[in-house]
């Protein structure tokens, strides 16, 4: 009996592991591979004494995939769109402003129907860069939607496009 319980424990494990990745998936923004090979959008310094210096103090670069390219042209982003915020320490030494180790990399992944209560745009953080670290997980609508929404008319997205 002890025996079969465990064999029911076992197989129920199992069969439901990839189910709740299945269900994780449809829900979480992608770690987004290759991002610096996409297209660089912009850069910019946050210093002490900025309003964002606390969350985004550093040096920043905002890449855009393919699609993510088209809405920067459009004004609309498509399905598939992805941007990155890649956030990095800065360092001052001889007039110069150098990049340091990585901070947090910002992700918005563009899905209108997973991410339906957050204007279509998924929001996501990497600690340091690493796929295993989230920091927003199911806080995107406080921590990064409510911020953004200022920006209803352009999609959301602060950035825009230049030659
Ligand atoms: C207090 C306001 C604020 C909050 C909160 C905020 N952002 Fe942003 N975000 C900005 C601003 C301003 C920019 C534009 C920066 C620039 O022009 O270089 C930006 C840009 C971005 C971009 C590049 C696309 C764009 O909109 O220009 C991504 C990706 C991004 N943020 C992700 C996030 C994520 C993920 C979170 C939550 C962890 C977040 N943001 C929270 C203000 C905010």
């Amino acid at each position: 009996m002890k025996r079969f319980a465990y064999t029911v424990l076992a197989s129920i494990t199992i069969f439901q592991w990839p189910i709740a990745n299945a269900l994780a998936d449809e829900v979480s923004v992608k770690y987004p591979d290759g991002y610096r090979d996409w297209t660089h959008v912009k850069t910019m310094v946050i210093q002490e004494g900025h309003a964002l210096y606390e969350p985004f103090g550093g040096i920043h670069h905002i890449y855009a995939n393919t699609k993510a390219l088209e809405g920067y042209r459009t004004g609309s982003f498509p399905d598939g769109a992805v941007i990155t915020f890649d956030l990095l320490e800065t360092f001052h030494s001889d007039h110069s402003i150098t990049e340091g180790s990585r901070k947090v990399l910002g992700v918005m992944e563009k899905d209108q129907r997973r991410f339906k209560d957050t204007g279509g745009w998924g929001f996501e953080g990497f600690a340091a860069g690493d796929p295993a670290q989230r920091v927003v997980g199911e806080n995107a609508n406080a921590a990064c939607f409510q911020c953004h929404t200022s920006q209803e008319s352009h999609d959301y997205v602060f950035s825009k496009w230049r030659k």
